[in-house]
């Protein structure tokens, strides 16, 4: 199982692979396309970016070559921890 961390405060146990938008919903991440194109769902990692996978086509054209910010709706978790705030 793979672990968010929001806002240094509120924890979710995710299953590693899946999807983090429920996990993020649930803490109050706002959503509105959850397609990746309004960017309404950035969150910024803070730590474990490298357990995320990697930036989908839609992150890439929405946020470009950055290694901080992902579109909550688009990713996923392999495993480990990630730090997020929104
Ligand atoms: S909800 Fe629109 S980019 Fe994620």
């Amino acid at each position: 199982m793979a672990k968010i961390i929001f806002n240094d405060d509120e924890e979710a146990v995710v299953t590693d692979g899946a999807p983090i938008k429920a996990a993020c919903e649930e803490a109050g991440v706002p959503f509105a396309c959850e397609e990746g194109v309004c960017g309404t769902c950035i969150v910024e990692v803070e730590e474990g970016m490298e357990n995320l996978t990697e930036f989908t086509e839609e992150e890439f054209d929405f946020l470009g070559e950055q290694e901080q910010e992902r579109l909550a709706c688009q990713c996923r978790i392999k495993g480990g921890c990630v730090k997020v705030t929104f």
